[in-house]
């Protein structure tokens, strides 16, 4: 099936894919999910792509939540169903080989910014207001935004923003580290294709094991970390893309990485 509010484009090794519903901000509906998650998925086995880039359409919003005019009509076991529907495309995105570049062109709020927390990299514009307005609607955020907030940004300041759901400029997200890079807003797709292009240049073996070990590593001790980054990296030296990238520097010329 055709997908309504999701588009991809591919073009030399980088995908983009634009959440594109704006008369409602780019707001997630079960059906954008859906979209979103059969999208990713297919770009994840794809050999075409390298990279992922993920904005909204329109220059007012990234994504302005989850959508609450369908939310309004649910009941319990719906909502809870919707939270692990929004929370699948989460964890999926963190196990995709292929890093995630977020574009936040305008508001990330709620499962916007959940979102946006979900890729590997966040690059926002001069005009984006970040948030978690979940408790103004009697709710709290439910695609992983309490787990993922806290952990990138400590307890404290996640506190501070989900329990008020106030909404933070770039800048304070930029002091905040909640995102990588703030630019003008017609800077930022560029700015986020050319950090794409730059990282579709290297072994994707070696981005996608690298991502492997510092998500996978967040979650255990430092020490089983170490012995986790040790075997990915012995286990690197078995492809071909160590052998090209090594012999590549010894003979001064530019490797030509194969993904295998
Ligand atoms: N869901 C559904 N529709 C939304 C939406 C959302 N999250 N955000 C915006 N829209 C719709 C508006 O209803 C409006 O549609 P109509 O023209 O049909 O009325 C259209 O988008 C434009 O929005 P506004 O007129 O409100 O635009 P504005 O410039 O006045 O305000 C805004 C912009 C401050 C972002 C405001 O739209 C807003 O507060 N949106 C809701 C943000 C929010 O609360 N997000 C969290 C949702 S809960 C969640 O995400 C749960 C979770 O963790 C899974």
């Amino acid at each position: 099936m055709e997908n309504q509010n999701i588009l991809c484009e591919i073009a030399e090794g980088v995908a983009t894919v634009t959440v594109n519903r704006p008369g409602s901000l780019n707001a997630l509906n079960s059906q954008v999910l859906g979209e979103l998650e059969c999208t990713l998925y297919k770009l994840e086995q794809d050999a075409a792509v390298s990279v992922v880039i993920l904005t909204g359409a329109g220059e007012k919003a990234f994504v302005a939540g989850a959508d609450i005019k369908e939310m309004a009509e649910m009941n319990s076991f719906e909502g809870h169903r919707f939270a692990l529907q929004g929370q699948r495309v989460m964890l999926f995105m963190e196990k995709m080989t292929k890093p995630v570049i977020a574009a936040v062109n305008g508001y990330a709020l709620g499962g916007g910014l959940e979102l946006a927390l979900a890729c590997d990299v966040i690059y926002a514009s001069d005009n984006a207001k970040l948030g978690f307005p979940e408790v103004t609607l009697g709710i709290i955020p439910g695609f992983g935004g309490t787990q993922n907030l806290a952990r990138l940004i400590g307890p404290n300041r996640a506190k501070e923003l989900i329990y008020s759901g106030r909404m933070i400029n770039a800048q304070k997200a930029l002091a905040w580290g909640v995102v990588n890079e703030v630019v003008a807003q017609a800077e930022l797709a560029a700015k986020a294709l050319d950090l794409a292009r730059e990282i579709a240049k290297n072994g994707s073996l070696g981005v996608g094991y690298a991502k492997n070990a510092i998500v996978n590593g967040l979650n255990m001790t430092k020490e089983d970390g170490f012995r986790y980054e040790s075997s990915l990296f012995g286990v690197l030296f078995a492809t071909a893309d160590q052998k090209e990238g090594m012999s590549a520097f010894v003979e001064k010329r530019k490797a030509q990485f194969q993904g295998k």
